[in-house]
């Protein structure tokens, strides 16, 4: 069986076929109609969430197939205690695929240990968002034709942007990326991605602190919103929440062939004066991310019991009572589960939320 908790639980070939098959399905809606009869789809969102939510139900509902589950953890037993593991094991006699949305870390990853049927990660704090990139990569391909040599500036919250650390380790795989990180000092992409994915991949990158410096070599603009709910210091928050905002006069720099993808909800980085210019491509971007989810959910369940689709071990995995993780925002800091962490090229790791040990 397999789930979707990180970008690289599916191999690079599964990622193609998955993009390749969403291309198939926007080709050919009434082929896939029904396809997925008589299945079910629950979606356990703990935090706000339109577009995964709504595009993971419509995308069940055109396969044929059923949905259930809630937006608000509050009106179900969460509040009375129970465990992610608890209630995914419930759920799981209810539904052949689970999509989970969590504010804390690692708690899709610890679902899919205990769970009968397939989890799919719709978010977890500000570690990944495996379904985001499955439609920027399925975006990318349909507004350039490729994804290879492609030259992407990723711009604002590249710190805590779990779309940006999710696009970035799926493009490492890609032949000829450059990509152009655009933040403020405060907001930096975390070392990890650096080192762990970027350097051991030969990703060419480097940091600007302008738009204007680099749009003109740009494939692809990136832009993403300074989430207020990720911060624990709101002055901080305040300093930085208006650091780039995108417009007419910026676009005028850009390539004539170029897109501007955005993961949305937008707040202030992106002026409406933009949504008519013919690269910005994020509101097409939110009706790919249905047909992908479609792909994806399809191939999960067509591969459920084919030993060729499983989930990559993880041996390096260790206990060692004398680490801690310090992220208070790591479901291993909320739950009764083994700590386990993970060497790195960059040091020694949270297995559940990456963050740095020691
Ligand atoms: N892109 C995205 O995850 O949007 P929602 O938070 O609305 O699901």
């Amino acid at each position: 069986m397999k789930h979707l908790i990180d970008p690289t639980d599916l191999t690079k070939q599964e990622t193609d076929q998955i993009i390749a098959l969403g291309e198939d399905i926007i080709a050919n809606r009434e082929k896939y109609r029904d396809s997925l009869r008589y299945h079910k789809l629950a979606t356990l969102f703990y935090e706000p969430s339109t577009r995964t939510r709504l595009s993971f139900t419509s995308a069940m509902m055109e396969l044929g197939g059923n949905v259930l589950g809630f937006s608000d953890a509050k009106n179900t037993s969460v509040s009375k205690g129970e465990t992610v593991e608890d209630t995914v094991r419930v759920v799981g006699n209810f539904v052949d695929v689970i999509a989970m949305r969590h504010p804390l870390e690692g708690a899709p990853y610890i679902a899919s240990t205990v769970s009968k049927v397939p989890i799919i990660n719709a978010g977890d704090g500000s570690h990944a968002h495996p379904t985001q990139t499955l439609t920027d990569l399925l975006t990318i391909k349909r507004e350039l034709g490729h994804i290879d040599g492609i030259t992407i500036g990723f711009c604002g919250d590249l710190k805590f942007g779990r779309t940006v650390h999710s696009l970035i380790k799926a493009l490492s795989r890609y032949n000829g990326v450059k990509v152009i990180l655009i933040a403020p000092d405060e907001l930096r992409l975390p070392d990890y991605i650096k080192s762990d994915v970027c350097d051991k991949q030969g990703v060419d990158y480097r940091e600007v602190h302008t738009i204007e410096e680099v749009m003109g070599e740009l494939d692809v603009l990136y832009m993403t919103r300074v989430q207020q709910e990720r911060f624990l210091d709101l002055e901080e928050f305040e300093r930085v929440k208006d650091s780039f905002v995108l417009d007419s006069e910026k676009m005028a720099l850009a390539k004539e062939k170029m897109a501007v993808l955005h993961p949305l909800p937008r707040v202030n980085e992106i002026k409406p004066e933009v949504d008519d210019d013919p690269r910005a491509a994020y509101f097409r971007q939110v009706e790919n991310g249905k047909f992908v989810r479609m792909a994806l959910m399809y191939s999960l369940l067509k591969w459920k019991d084919d030993p060729c689709h499983v989930m990559p071990e993880h041996p390096e995995y260790f206990e060692d009572a004398t680490l801690v993780c310090r992220n208070p925002k790591c479901i291993c800091n909320h739950e009764n589960i083994k700590h386990l962490f993970h060497e790195t090229e960059s040091g020694v790791r949270c297995a559940y939320c990456d963050s740095k040990v020691k």
